[in-house]
């Protein structure tokens, strides 16, 4: 009987409707499944360090796609007509006896646990990359856009909204509330939401909309980019709806790390030394967020709570989610590392863009050793105006 199964499932894969043996068919498979598992391999051997994650990450999704499109439709397809089709022609072949229904079943329910399998990786891939893209913040707060105890916004405003992607996203949350997003640049995308609307501003000006418009007003990573830290919150309490939220989310331009990997001598602690001196040096201080609850209670906002987020600058964590996050820091860090530094380095502390380049060559380098196991952090605040 045994036998019987694992012949019908084993012939399954090499038989086909002509009754002749297609050995290439399961072969290709294997390659591609092969070479899929590559970087999980590589990894397991200990080959792949931190900092070269996302490329594997990256080399991961990219056959995931493959696979999901092309490879696993197809194969699924054909293990299903080999089983409906080849059956009679099998027996014909190779005599009753070996075969059984059970065998060709469980070779159609293999091919179809394939087939899901890898469309849970590119859904999971999926699921994860909008957050990638979007921000550290959504990823360390579960995906929620805010913390704030809002129920039903009717009126919202994001102030220094980049991209959008956050303004897009609550729109999308919220289809019955107006959501705003203001920039000195207009690099926002044009197919919107239709609840959602974006407005070149400086939210270091005068704000034009008249007091007591919004239920929400949010803003995220915009240190280094206002001068006047009172005057914005000000701004923000006076144009808010009594009863609503002024949310702010900032990250640390700094590093920690709890068991004392992170010398305050390499170059990563130097690097954002220099950066937190030229921030102070141009007076927009680029660590504010050690101040948002005490700017928030300042202004008059009750209400006021505060939590901090870990972020890892590599996927040393152990905790899975962390880890993942860490992964995605590594590749964020990676890449911003020059574009973050270089101006404030050469115009304001007057570096040489070789020394400037060099530090930051070095802080990759950092970044990629296993060994440090270093974070930031990320703080959420927010604040009610009274009624
Ligand atoms: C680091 S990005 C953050 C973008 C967005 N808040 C996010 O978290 O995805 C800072 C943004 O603030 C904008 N910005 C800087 N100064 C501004 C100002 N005075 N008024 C409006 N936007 C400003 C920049 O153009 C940039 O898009």
């Amino acid at each position: 009987m045994t036998k019987r199964l694992f012949s019908s499932f084993a012939l399954c894969l090499y038989y086909r409707p002509s009754g002749r043996s297609v050995t290439g068919f399961p072969v290709v498979y294997a390659l591609f499944l092969l070479i899929s598992v590559i970087p999980e391999l590589y990894d397991l051997m200990g080959g792949i360090q931190d900092g070269d994650d996302l490329l594997r990450q990256d080399y991961q999704q990219m056959f995931a796609f493959f696979h999901v499109v092309l490879v696993s439709p197809i194969v699924t397809f054909l293990g299903i007509l080999s089983v409906v089709f080849q059956a009679p022609q099998i027996r014909r072949h190779v005599g009753p006896s070996a075969l059984s229904v059970l065998g060709l079943a469980a070779q159609a329910v293999v091919f179809a646990l394939v087939a899901v399998s890898w469309i849970w990786r590119v859904v999971y891939a999926l699921d994860l990359n909008p957050k990638l893209s979007s921000s550290e913040y959504l990823m360390l707060m579960g995906g929620k856009l805010f913390n704030a105890p809002i129920t039903n916004p009717q009126k919202v405003l994001d102030l220094g909204t980049g991209t959008g992607i956050w303004a897009i996203d609550f729109a999308d949350e919220y289809p019955e509330a107006i959501v705003i997003g203001n920039d000195l640049s207009p690099i926002q995308p044009s197919w919107l939401p239709q609840n959602c609307e974006f407005f070149i501003d400086d939210i270091e000006a005068d704000w034009l909309e008249p007091p007591n418009t919004y239920d929400l007003i949010h803003s995220r990573n915009l240190a280094g980019c206002v001068a006047d830290w009172p005057r914005l919150y000000r701004q923000a309490y006076e144009h808010l709806k009594p009863g609503g939220y002024f949310e702010v989310q900032e990250s640390a331009v700094w590093a920690w790390s709890d068991d004392g990997s992170l010398k305050m001598d390499s170059p990563l602690a130097r690097y954002l030394q220099a950066l937190d001196d030229a921030g102070k040096k141009i007076g927009r201080e680029l660590n504010v967020y050690k101040d948002l609850k005490r700017l928030l209670i300042d202004t008059g906002f009750e209400d006021v709570h505060e939590r901090t987020y870990i972020l890892p600058f590599s996927p040393w964590p152990k905790d899975p989610r962390q880890r993942e996050i860490g992964r995605f820091q590594a590749h964020m860090v990676h890449n911003a590392v020059e574009a973050y530094g270089l101006r404030l380095c050469t115009q304001i502390l007057g570096w040489s863009s070789d020394q400037t380049k060099i530090l930051q060559a070095l802080v990759r380098q950092q970044l990629k050793d296993p060994q440090m196991h270093s974070y930031t952090k990320i703080v959420v605040a927010y604040g009610r105006k009274p009624h």
